[in-house]
């Protein structure tokens, strides 16, 4: 399973990046306007800084806006992929930009008939958002495994992308389903190597080791 962090932040995402936490990055608007900065700025700088997919949103609502955006987006660097929002007119924007060489990750999925039509069109990624349905009491994961289900019957290039991460379950549970890629919250991403167990247990060992360390 592929990790990527959901951030448009530098600092986390070399952070992230140099405990080899980073296989790709994904943005979107929120994210891009907590940073303050130009967006073909962050996304230049994030591309420089990781060699995987790097997400980055279009703003317009209209086919033709966000093939536009899209092209623009891709000059970037080749391992920008330009993020388009679940919609009729993103759909056909998604088959124009794939018919142009340029890979696609239609956001705001959050039904499986939805993500069969993400498939459909050819996007190289979908992103289900799995907590944004937990909030509304709805069981998200239920719908990355619909999901994947769905794209192994029809043998669908479109790789699942489990958006929208809010804690460790989430992951645990994309990686029993086999989701392709999870996107995950620099905070997340930060605990997921700790357990108070483990913190108990080393400090014990080190206390022992101390009896016998200089002897
Ligand atoms: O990648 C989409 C993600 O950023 C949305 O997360 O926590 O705003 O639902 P959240």
């Amino acid at each position: 399973m592929q990790f990527y962090i959901d951030s448009a932040n530098i600092d986390e995402i070399k952070a992230a990046n140099q405990r080899g936490w980073v296989d790709g990055v994904t943005t979107n608007p929120t994210l891009i306007a907590k940073s303050g900065r130009p967006h073909h700025e962050v996304i230049k700088d994030i591309c420089n800084e990781v060699e995987g997919y790097v997400s980055a949103e279009v703003l317009s609502m209209d086919t033709e806006g966000m093939v536009k955006e899209g092209h623009e987006l891709a000059k970037i660097k080749d391992n920008v992929v330009v993020k388009i929002p679940m919609c009729e007119d993103g759909l056909v924007a998604v088959r124009r930009l794939a018919a142009d060489g340029i890979k696609t990750n239609v956001t705001l999925v959050f039904s499986p008939i939805q993500a069969l039509m993400v498939g459909k069109a050819g996007a190289t990624l979908c992103s289900p958002f799995v907590g944004r349905l937990d909030d509304i009491s709805h069981d998200g994961m239920d719908l990355i495994s619909q999901t994947m289900q769905i794209y192994q019957n029809y043998d669908m290039d479109t790789q699942v992308l489990v958006a929208s991460i809010r804690h460790p379950i989430h992951i645990l549970e994309s990686a029993l389903i086999g989701a392709d890629v999870v996107t995950v919250p620099y905070k997340v991403l930060s605990g997921l190597t700790t357990h108070p167990l483990t913190d108990k247990g080393i400090a014990q060992f080190m206390k022992d080791g101390e009896k016998f360390a200089n002897k």
